[in-house]
């Protein structure tokens, strides 16, 4: 059977081996492979590859069927005593040992004495996307990856494709190169679908709109423009409330933390009462922020990676005050003013937000890695009942 990785001709590029890939790209796999950072024996990423994780107490696990198969399903493969870590390729919901928290609290020291300079932070944050553009430009690379998760972890998705399902309007925000838009375009079924991939990187939104698979629509279901989400504008052909989902992958951590509240204001206005957001990014602690030297952070939590791209780390009652619109450094009240001056505090419903604790394990290097995931799901309130969004 072909995989899901063959059913959609993005990319058209030529696929590199695993050790071949540009550095720049090194971070993108971070968050959806396991990675083989080193030789046998020696540490990942300069995390000590010794730190044990926190076990549960033993079970009949053998029985458990998580155990055995293989794909294993999220969230229900736990680590127990007994247990052989390099038995699977990830546990779930591992707690990292207060050995690993202090390393942890000893990194974050000494990055934020080695920070990056004045002038750098400057040239990161003047026009990020630029940084975005050179990054899509530079990796001619395999951009595709497997996205069954997405699914798995947001029903809605499987939902609003359904051919019966009738008119709905996704709008992906920093679609990137179409890793995920692409999976939802090829398993739709939905004629009223609607999807609007959006990124303001011009070089990515050209690489998807290249693809023939975008291009030879019948239906133009898929539609790619350029769009900064902190920006004082709403995308192209998409209208204040019309909007019955929002996906939000790893493009949140992204923004730096003084353009949250525009780019909550603008999701808010693009929303239809009841619709939502899909959110998932980096949490507090993930391998990725750990693993970073010297002269890589610009603020706390925020980070430059080597090819000027950002990375901010949440935490989740950060999130959950962003979101709900409030200040995450006092709990205040957030009040955003739009063009006009129209002042407006917007605040989401947490439907759920859950923090995503993995090891992951290299079981032929024999290395575990620590990978930390905020995932939640942020509804505008129902206040209008004129035009309730199409969220099941
Ligand atoms: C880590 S990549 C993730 C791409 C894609 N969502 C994925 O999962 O493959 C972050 C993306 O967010 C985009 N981005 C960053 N800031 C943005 C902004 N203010 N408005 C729109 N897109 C933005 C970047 O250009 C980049 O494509």
């Amino acid at each position: 059977m072909a995989s899901e990785e063959e059913s959609v001709s993005l990319p058209t590029r030529q696929r590199r081996n695993k050790q071949q890939l540009t550095k720049g790209m090194e971070h993108m796999r971070g968050y959806v492979t396991i990675d083989t950072p080193q030789a046998a024996g020696e540490d990942a990423y300069g995390v000590p590859a010794t730190y044990e994780p926190i076990r549960k107490a033993a079970t009949d696990s053998q029985d458990n069927p998580q155990k055995r198969s293989d794909p294993f399903q999220f969230g229900t493969r736990y680590l127990e005593e007994g247990d052989d870590i390099f038995a699977h390729n990830a546990w779930d919901h591992v707690e990292v040992d207060p050995q690993y928290s202090e390393f942890i609290e000893q990194q974050t020291i000494f990055q934020r004495e080695n920070q990056v300079s004045d002038f750098d932070k400057k040239r990161f944050s003047d026009k990020p996307e630029k940084w975005w553009d050179r990054f899509y430009g530079n990796n001619q690379a395999n951009f595709f990856k497997d996205r069954k998760w997405l699914v798995q972890e947001f029903p809605i998705l499987g939902e609003v494709t359904r051919d019966d399902y009738g008119p709905v309007k996704v709008l992906e925000v920093g679609a990137g190169a179409g890793n995920t838009a692409f999976p939802i375009l090829a398993m739709n079924q939905n004629p009223h679908l609607k999807l609007h991939a959006c990124d303001y990187s011009k070089k990515a939104i050209d690489i998807i709109r290249e693809q023939p698979t975008y291009q030879n629509q019948t239906s133009s279901t898929l539609q790619a423009d350029v769009w900064d989400v902190a920006g004082s504008e709403l995308p192209p052909g998409v209208e204040a409330g019309s909007v019955d989902v929002v996906l939000m992958i790893f493009i949140f951590s992204a923004l730096s933390p003084d353009q949250w509240p525009t780019a909550v204001s603008n999701l808010f206005k693009l929303l239809k009462p009841g619709g939502e957001i899909l959110f998932r990014d980096y949490g507090r602690g993930d391998l990725a922020q750990v693993r970073f030297k010297k002269g890589r952070y610009l603020d706390e939590n925020f980070y430059v990676r080597g090819d000027g791209t950002r990375v901010y780390f949440f935490e989740e009652d950060e999130l959950r005050d962003i979101w709900g619109g409030r200040s995450p450094s006092d709990g205040t009240v957030v009040v955003t003013e739009d063009e006009h001056g129209t002042a407006s505090h917007d605040s989401f419903d947490i439907v759920n937000l859950a923090v995503d604790r993995r090891m992951l394990v290299n079981r032929q290097r024999k290395l575990k890695m620590y990978r930390c995931w905020m995932q939640g799901r942020f509804r505008k309130p129902q206040t209008d009942r004129t035009q309730p969004a199409q969220v099941p």
